[in-house]
């Protein structure tokens, strides 16, 4: 619950991309680990501001994990800034930040300092390349139960992005299969926890507006989870200004069915 209370009250004041349905859907992902006392390591690749590696960080603190923050951090005062949301949130002791290109970043050496990673979200760069190396480090840091989340799929301003995503999750059939998709993320796990995880967000809250259908892909179930255009906007604001959950009482009651946006 703290999760949710953060992305309704702090989540939104922090720079950054992250749809509320992601942010509900890291938070229902991470309690399930939490409930069945799953440990390990959370890595970020792509940090940016620390929007979504706030929520990570904060979850390590109070699961006793450590989340891992890889990025470039090339722009001026961006690195300050997410040491700056850290301490603020009082959850850098369980933060690790590595500013140095992904594709250099060594499997060994976090899983030693580290452990196995539990959840590895892929946001960094966008090009074919990237996404190789950075799904190559996730196969070598990921224990059994982690959730490996990819980014800007089927983004139309990323089209190789998601043919490198389709090409790498069928090749590694065995041990990564889609189980939910958002407007702006893919899910995937080993096929073994598959239909754990689907429960997990099939009973986790998900923020006003919203909804959960299954569709196939790739030959077999997914969920996808979305929420309608204007109560987004109207949760973001209401989120920004602290008050998010004040915004559930501004929406109207969720449908099932397709949304088209
Ligand atoms: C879309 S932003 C990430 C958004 C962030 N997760 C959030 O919650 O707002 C992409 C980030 O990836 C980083 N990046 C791009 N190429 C990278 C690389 N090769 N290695 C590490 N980070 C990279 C960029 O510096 C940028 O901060």
């Amino acid at each position: 619950m703290y999760l949710i209370k953060f992305v309704e009250s702090k989540l939104y004041r922090i720079r950054g991309f992250m749809h509320p349905t992601d942010a509900f859907a890291f938070a229902g992902i991470l309690s399930n680990q939490a409930d069945r006392s799953i440990k390990g390591m959370l890595v970020e690749i792509g940090v940016f501001y620390g929007r979504s590696f706030s929520l990570l960080a904060l979850h390590a603190k109070a699961s006793g994990s450590v989340a891992v923050g890889i990025d470039l951090f090339d722009i001026a005062g961006q690195q300050s800034y997410v040491d700056n949301i850290l301490a603020k949130l009082d959850v850098a002791s369980s933060a690790a930040i590595i500013a140095q290109p992904s594709e250099s970043v060594g499997a060994e050496g976090l899983v030693s300092q580290y452990k196995k990673a539990r959840f590895f979200h892929i946001d960094g760069g966008h090009e074919r390349h990237h996404l190789l190396a950075d799904l190559g480090l996730a196969m070598h840091v990921m224990s059994d139960d982690c959730v490996v989340v990819f980014d800007d799929f089927m983004n139309a301003q990323y089209p190789d992005l998601s043919v490198a995503i389709i090409d790498s999750i069928q090749e590694h059939s065995e041990s990564l299969v889609p189980f939910a998709i958002t407007r702006a993320k893919l899910y995937t796990c080993n096929p073994r926890m598959k239909e754990m995880y689907m429960e997990a967000l099939l009973n986790s809250m998900r923020p006003p507006g919203s909804h959960i259908d299954k569709f196939s892909f790739l030959g077999s179930e997914i969920l996808f989870i979305d929420q309608r255009v204007k109560e987004r906007a109207i949760f973001q604001a209401f989120a920004a200004a602290g008050i998010g959950s004040v915004a559930r009482s501004f929406t109207a009651k969720s449908s099932l069915g397709f949304t088209r946006q």
